[in-house]
């Protein structure tokens, strides 16, 4: 290679990492920030005898004495799509703060399949076991194509220098070229991700955190934003990922949650409401008085 094609690489990479540094995602919710945990390898393997991949119980957390989160419990089966609906500030994004280890709660447990306490491990140990998050502004890297996003999903939290001998294997080629399949943006891999639709972003995105295979992926409003159109497709889109992976959907549009829903939850006030089939919830008095204002 000439010095002048490896200046150039090294400059690519150096924007590759100002980009990265600059849409580094904050918490939506502004919690309280989780750096106590233990470092530990994090296991690859999930233990699933108990038919649920993601558990809560009895979850706690307070800001300056408002409880945003009050005796939450949740359990959630592997390949199971749930979805979440509740008022604003029901503390939704607080839930998934939690689980991803964002923010710690006062009290209370959380386990990653039967074995796993998600109490005891950092974000970043988090992301690598396998728990994917979508927050609810797509960060997808505007001045690198949609490939280069997608290959970049591989090598996050990697130096300059192992991003510059970077390659993918075949099975990583493989699954980037299924992953451009599903989030249905083959045609535009050679685009850069500043042109494309905010639907379209919002699947790049997804389609970054497929990259790493996560076995369980919380999105915090996918579609607000989106046109009717990519609502649908979005739709379609968590009906395919659904068995593969296990979805906690976080969503207001009830015409999306009607399409993709087997069971809803309803937080209110940090604690679940109610939680069933939608039509179930939906004729729940309680529930109706929540949304209603009654
Ligand atoms: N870091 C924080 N400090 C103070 N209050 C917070 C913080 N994070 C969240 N809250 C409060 O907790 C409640 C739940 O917020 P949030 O989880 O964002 O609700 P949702 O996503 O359901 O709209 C809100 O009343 C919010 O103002
Ligand atoms: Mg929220």
């Amino acid at each position: 290679m000439t010095p002048d094609l490896l200046e150039q690489g090294a400059r690519r990479i150096e924007q590759r990492m100002a980009a990265m540094a600059k849409a580094s995602p904050d918490t939506e919710s502004g919690g309280r920030n989780a750096s106590t945990g233990r470092i530990a390898k994090p296991e690859g393997v999930v233990d699933l005898t108990h038919g649920r991949i993601l558990y809560l119980e009895d979850v706690s957390v307070s800001f300056d004495g408002f409880k945003a989160i009050n005796k939450l419990s949740l359990d959630i089966a592997p390949g199971e799509l749930r979805c979440i609906i509740g008022p604003n500030g029901a503390g939704k994004t607080t839930m998934m703060d939690i689980i991803t280890g964002k923010t710690r709660p006062d009290e209370g447990r959380v386990y990653f399949g039967s074995t796993i306490d998600l109490l005891r491990y950092k974000e970043a140990e988090i992301a690598q076991m396998g728990i994917g998050r979508k927050f609810q502004k797509p960060t997808v890297f505007e001045q690198l194509t949609v490939f280069e996003n997608l290959e970049l999903a591989l090598k996050t939290n990697k130096g300059v220098k192992s991003s510059m001998f970077f390659r993918l294997d075949s099975a990583q080629s493989d699954r980037l070229s299924e992953t451009l399949i599903t989030i249905q943006l083959a045609d535009s891999v050679g685009r850069l991700a500043g042109t494309l639709s905010h639907g379209q972003k919002q699947w790049l995105e997804i389609g970054m955190l497929l990259m790493q295979d996560p076995k369980l992926l919380l999105l915090d409003e996918p579609v607000a934003g989106m046109t009717d159109e990519e609502t649908d497709r979005t739709a379609e889109l968590f009906l395919t990922l659904k068995g593969k992976h296990s979805l906690l959907v976080v969503e207001h549009d009830m015409n999306f949650i009607r399409s993709i829903s087997d069971i809803v939850t309803v937080l209110c006030d940090g604690s679940v409401l109610a939680q069933g089939t939608l039509d179930k919830v939906q004729a729940d008095e309680r529930v109706i008085e929540v949304y209603l204002g009654r």
